[in-house]
């Protein structure tokens, strides 16, 4: 079955887009397996003027590189503005996202089928979250470590870290 032929993608360099206020457990997953299966990847962290963040976008971007440091073919970069737009400045063709439940399903399709309107060349891939990362979220992450509730295992470790001393004041 097509031993022999190599096929060769036309999608080379693929986005994962986000808040990643902070990152997650389940966004590193999801980067790690783009990273598989496209040359590739960068994680695009948005710079959204009419948000305030936990984390400055300078901070959530040094999270994200310590979390992918074992990803050599996977880079960091804030944006600001429009993702396709984004993703044409850095000559990227594919946005990867993760899909954790039905409840994301609406919000994702409206992106990718304005995204899409925008820019027919830019594609859309989804992945399916891993079942025991289904229930995460960043805004989960910051209201457990708010009330003291346990969220080791969620995060990575300097994420860990780094929430801790916003909330306690401890590193
Ligand atoms: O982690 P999030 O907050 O769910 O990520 C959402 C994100 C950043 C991918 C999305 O809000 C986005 O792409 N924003 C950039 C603005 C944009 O392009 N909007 C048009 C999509 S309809």
């Amino acid at each position: 079955m097509n031993e022999g032929i190599i096929m060769e993608s036309k999608y080379v360099k693929a986005i994962c887009p986000g808040s990643f206020d902070p990152i997650t457990n389940g966004h590193v997953d999801i980067i790690e397996r783009a990273s598989q299966l496209f040359p590739e990847v960068v994680v695009g962290v948005l710079q959204n003027p009419h948000k305030k963040p936990l984390f400055s976008i300078e901070d959530r971007v040094d999270l994200i590189k310590l979390a992918v440091l074992h990803l050599p073919n996977v880079s960091v970069c804030a944006f600001e503005g429009l993702l396709v737009d984004f993703a044409r400045k850095i000559n990227a063709n594919l946005i990867v996202k993760g899909l954790r439940a039905i409840s994301d399903f609406e919000i994702e399709f409206q992106m990718a089928l304005n995204n899409k309107r925008l820019s027919p060349e830019i594609e859309t891939m989804f992945m399916m979250t891993r079942n025991e990362y289904s229930f995460l979220s960043s805004s989960m992450i910051k209201e457990l470590a708010q009330f003291g509730g346990s969220i080791q295992g969620l995060v990575p470790t300097e994420v860990e870290k780094a929430i801790h001393k916003k909330f306690c004041g401890m590193s």
